[in-house]
C-alpha cells in the first residue's frame, strides 16, 4: 500500500481539507470520506456548505449539525457496495456553539439566559471568526463520542488561511478575561479594535443591533459577560483540546486548490503555514486541471496510427471537404485554446510543485464537463484521485 492519500484514508482519524473557497474542497472531502468507506471504515464528512444537490444526494436535510447514514440503497443505485460506512454532517455554526452553551452550563437560568440574549444570539450567527471555531468543536465533538474511524472536515472559506488554523487560539484570547473587561468598558469603541472573534463580530454586532435596539443593546451586553462568568475557563481548556487535536499524529491536512494563479497562491501560504505551525501536510489537490487533448502534438500522427482510426479520420476529413468546411477552422481554434489552457494549468502546477509543495504528495483531479453532485459524480472524482480501482 504505497499510495499515501490511500494510506491516510486507511490509517488516519482526522483528515482536514483546506484551501480557498470554490476550488472544491467539499466535494473533495465527501470523496475522501466516501472511499475511506470504500475501504472498509466507518467515515464521516464534516460539510460546511455543501451545494445543495450534494447535500440531497448525500440525504443531509436543511436542518443540519446531525449526523445521517448514506443509505446502502444509495450505494446499490450507484453501483457500488461499501465495506464500511459512509456518514454525513452539514455544520450549523449556531446550533454548534448553542450546544457548547449547553455543555458548559450547568445552571439551567443561566443557559436561557445566555441563549435568550439578543447579543449572544448575533455573534453565535455573524460569520467573521466564529464559523471557523465551531468547525473545529465539531471536529473535536465528533472525535471525542468516538463513532467513527475516520472525520474528514471540510473547512469554511476563510478569508484568510490563518484565520482557521488560529481560530482555537483566538477562542482562548476571545474568552480571556482581561480581554472581555477591554470590551466593557468602551462599549462602543470595540468593535473598531480586534481581539480576536469575538471582538470582530462585536464590531459588525454593536453597528447593527445599536441601530435596532438602541440603549437596550449595553443592557444586553452587559447581562451576556454575566452570564457568561464561570464559563470561561471550560471554554479556554476546550480551546486547548482543539488546538491538541489539530496537531494530533493521526490528524492530517490536505490542501484543495484550483491551478489558477490567485487559489495556488493562498494554497501555498497554507502550506508555508501548516509547516510552521507543526501541523501535518500530507497532500495537495490540484482539482479542475485543464486537459490537453493532443499531448505532444509531435506524436500526434503516432497516436492516430495506434488508435486504429486513421482510415476513418481520413474518410472523414475527406467527407468534410478540408478547405471549404466552415467549421474546420473554429474547430481548430476551441482545440488549441484548450491547449493554452492546459499547457497553462501545467506550467503553474509544475512552479507549484517545485515550490510551495515541495515534498507534499501531489495528485491532480481534471476538469469535468459537469457539475459533481451525487454518488455517482463522487465515484467518478475518486477514480481520478485514486485510479479506478474502487
Ligand atoms: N473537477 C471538477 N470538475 C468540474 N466541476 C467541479 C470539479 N470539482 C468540483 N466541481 C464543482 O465545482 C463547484 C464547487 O465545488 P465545491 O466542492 O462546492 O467547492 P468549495 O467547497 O471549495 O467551495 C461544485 O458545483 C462542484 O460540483
Ligand atoms: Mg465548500
Amino acid at each position: 500500500m504505497s499510495d499515501p492519500l490511500e494510506r491516510l484514508l486507511r490509517e488516519q482519524r482526522v483528515v482536514i481539507c483546506c484551501g480557498s473557497g470554490g476550488v472544491g474542497k467539499t466535494t473533495t472531502s465527501a470523496t475522501l470520506a466516501l472511499k475511506a468507506a470504500l475501504l472498509g471504515r466507518r467515515a464521516v464528512v464534516c460539510t460546511i456548505d455543501p451545494a445543495r444537490r450534494l447535500a440531497n444526494s448525500l440525504g443531509l436535510s436543511e436542518l443540519g449539525n446531525e449526523v445521517v447514514q448514506v443509505d446502502a440503497a444509495r450505494f446499490a443505485e450507484a453501483g457500488v457496495e461499501v465495506e464500511g460506512a459512509l456518514f454525513a454532517l452539514m455544520l450549523d455554526t449556531k446550533r454548534t456553539f448553542d450546544r457548547l452553551i449547553e455543555r458548559y452550563t450547568t445552571d439551567p437560568k443561566r443557559r436561557e439566559a445566555i441563549l435568550n440574549n439578543k447579543f449572544y444570539q448575533q455573534m453565535s450567527n455573524t460569520v467573521v471568526g466564529s464559523s471557523d471555531y465551531m468547525a473545529m468543536e465539531k471536529l473535536y465533538e465528533l472525535s471525542e463520542e468516538g463513532d467513527f474511524d475516520l472525520i474528514v472536515l471540510d473547512t469554511p472559506p476563510t478569508k484568510h488561511a490563518l484565520d482557521f488554523l488560529q481560530a482555537p487560539e483566538r477562542m482562548k484570547r476571545a474568552f480571556d478575561r482581561s480581554t472581555l473587561e477591554i470590551f466593557l468598558r468602551p462599549w462602543a469603541e470595540a468593535g473598531k479594535r480586534s481581539f480576536g472573534f469575538i471582538g470582530r463580530a462585536l464590531g459588525k454586532v454593536v453597528n447593527k443591533v445599536d441601530a435596532l435596539i438602541g440603549v437596550g443593546f449595553v443592557k444586553e451586553l452587559a447581562e451576556f459577560f454575566q452570564a457568561f462568568e464561570g464559563l470561561y475557563d471550560g471554554f479556554r481548556t476546550r480551546a486547548d483540546r482543539v488546538d491538541a487535536l489539530l496537531r494530533d499524529a493521526r490528524t492530517s491536512f490536505v490542501v484543495v486548490t484550483a491551478p489558477q494563479p490567485l487559489p495556488l497562491e493562498e494554497a501555498g501560504y497554507f502550506c508555508d503555514k501548516l509547516r510552521e505551525f507543526s501541523m501535518d501536510l500530507s497532500a495537495v489537490v490540484v482539482n479542475r486541471v485543464e486537459q490537453s487533448c493532443l499531448g505532444d502534438p509531435s506524436d500526434l500522427r503516432a497516436r492516430i496510427d495506434a488508435a486504429g482510426h486513421e482510415a476513418e479520420l481520413e474518410a472523414a476529413v475527406t467527407a468534410a471537404g478540408v478547405e471549404a468546411d466552415p467549421l474546420l477552422p473554429a474547430a481548430l481554434k476551441a482545440l488549441l485554446d484548450q491547449e493554452r489552457l492546459a499547457k497553462g494549468d501545467r506550467e503553474r502546477i509544475e512552479a507549484f510543485a517545485a515550490g510551495p509543495a515541495r515534498g507534499v504528495h501531489l495528485r491532480e483531479v481534471p476538469r469535468f464537463t459537469h457539475d459533481i453532485y451525487d454518488l455517482s459524480g463522487l465515484l467518478t472524482l475518486s477514480g481520478e484521485l485514486f485510479g479506478a480501482r474502487a
